[in-house]
């Protein structure tokens, strides 16, 4: 593999010398340059945080994929690593595709990853054939490839995304698989050695026929319960669900070794923006369950695609919990707050009809907490135009008094995409908005992420300011905190 993966170093090379910087992002994880999409491999291992990430290191197109690695000491700085693994081996020939890292009784870090090949060596036409893979490292940096260890079973016509955990002496393996009525569905392997894999049952099948494939599923517990994360691919747009080319969404329930999963809960997206895919999740050593998701899309084009040099960046990483109605609740992490460089209060106050205030003239990487007495306020909504430029243009965030929802609009936005979306307002007086704003995208946190948003948002040139904004009435403030944020790079990158 090392003369692959030289290779593609060089191809990240060529493309970082034109990378363009306007939208690349101060304080989320994206390859030097090139095409990344799902996080991968999520863990902790020699002492330092691991992420992996799905890599086109030739291009800003998805393509023949690697996996890119970064790494981290406290998931607040990070360390360029080289790529981690490349199509070398028969079985991944077409690409070394998403899958997750576990460390071993022997100390390695076993890495399970679906090998893809495409049926006719070029395209989907004449289907796939995927396959369960392991790479074992005793570095986390160096990867040495073991082989196929689970071959797709007879009738599938998907089946990919490997996510491994332990309970006791047995691992557990979800993968997601089209079926052969082409039904979405999460199958769970297990194994006593980490190598011989058996077929326990399909421990989920999506109720929604139109979901004929289940990407990236993740099983984990939270509290008492058991979440199965999985992206459905088929569904049609469903009112404000499903909207995105691809959508990702949970659902709750029980489930204990050896027995079926009972869901508890209606499926619901995990986030509610543009951009929100492939989410993975891993337990921190202190027992925090976190994830990281993708943001980006397959299916429309990225204005950083033409000519920046990059494309897809990883979300901030977020602590996940359920609340009492198993809701689904994200929140960044706390180590985030360390990124904060510059703060300024502006304490309680009123803003009046039809206002404009500005909270930042210009700014590049800043993070807004905003506290809103809902039954003190008469505004019909609670606005932040962010990313707002000379020319008229920005992304509007906003409480929507009348629709009782959290909106994330680009109807103006600078470039790209535009569109709206929209998160149920989870209720109560006191509304909070805690806002990440990095150079080329947004992720909103309703009520201490109850529900998020998160999208691209490509501001056009010059100054980027953010606003509150009253419309037809008032804003009754409690708090307001606006933080310039830093860069997670702990080394320039050119
Ligand atoms: C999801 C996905 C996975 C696959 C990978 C390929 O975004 O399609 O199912 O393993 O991306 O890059």
């Amino acid at each position: 593999m090392k003369e692959q993966l030289e290779l593609a170093e060089r191809g990240v090379d060529a493309m970082l010398a034109q990378r363009n910087d306007r939208w690349y992002p101060t304080f989320h994880i994206a390859a030097r340059a090139g095409w990344i999409n799902d996080p991968n491999g999520l863990s902790f291992f020699n002492g330092r945080y691991q992420v992996y990430f799905q890599h086109h290191p030739f291009g800003t197109q998805w393509g023949p994929m690697h996996w890119g690695h970064v790494s981290s000491e406290d998931m607040v700085t990070w360390r360029r690593e080289p790529i981690a693994m490349a199509p070398s081996i028969e079985a991944d020939r077409d690409g070394v595709f998403s899958g997750s890292a576990v460390v071993g009784d022997d100390g390695k870090l076993y890495a399970y990853y679906t090998g893809h090949r495409w049926r006719n060596g070029i395209n989907e036409d004449e289907g796939n054939l995927q396959v369960q893979c392991l790479a074992t490292s005793e570095d986390g940096v160096t990867f040495d490839k073991q082989g196929v260890l689970v071959e797709c079973p007879e009738g599938l016509r998907h089946f990919r995304d490997p996510k491994v955990w332990r309970m006791g002496d047995t691992w557990y393996m979800v993968f997601g698989a089209c079926s052969a009525e082409e039904r979405g569905e999460v199958w769970l392997y297990t194994s006593a050695d980490m190598k011989n894999w058996e077929f326990d049952r399909v421990i989920f099948q999506d109720p929604n026929p139109d979901a004929f494939m289940l990407e990236c599923p993740d099983m984990f517990p939270l509290g008492d319960k058991w979440v199965i994360f999985y992206c459905p691919m088929g569904p049609k747009p469903d009112g404000y669900q499903a909207r995105n080319g691809h959508n990702a969404g949970y659902v709750v329930g029980n489930w204990a070794p050896g027995g079926v999963f009972e869901q508890i809960t209606d499926y619901r997206p995990i986030d509610w923006g543009h951009q929100y895919y492939a989410p993975q999740t891993f337990e921190a050593p202190d027992g925090r369950r976190i994830a990281y998701g993708w943001m980006g899309s397959f299916t429309l084009p990225v204005a950083t695609q033409e000519a920046d040099g990059w494309c897809g960046q990883l979300t901030v990483p977020r602590e996940l919990s359920l609340d009492a109605d198993n809701h689904l609740c994200a929140r960044p992490i706390d180590e985030l707050t360390r990124l904060r460089t510059a703060t300024t209060d502006f304490g309680a106050f009123e803003l009046g009809l039809n206002a404009d205030k500005v909270l930042i003239a210009d700014g590049e990487a800043v993070e807004i907490e905003l506290e809103v007495d809902l039954s003190a306020t008469t505004s019909e909504r609670v606005g932040l135009n962010i990313h707002k430029t000379a020319e008229g243009c920005s992304t509007f965030v906003c409480y929507d008094d009348l629709a009782g929802r959290v909106t994330l609009d680009r109807r103006t936005t600078g470039n790209g995409d535009r569109g709206y979306r929209s998160a149920p307002y989870p209720g109560g007086d006191i509304l909070k908005l805690r806002v990440l704003v990095d150079r080329g995208s947004v992720e909103v946190f309703v009520n201490d992420g109850l529900e998020t948003l998160t999208s691209y948002s490509f501001p056009g040139e010059g100054p980027r300011a953010i606003e509150l904004t009253s419309e037809s009435g008032t804003i009754a403030v409690n708090s307001l905190v606006v933080h310039q944020l830093g860069t997670i790079w702990a080394e320039p990158d050119r």
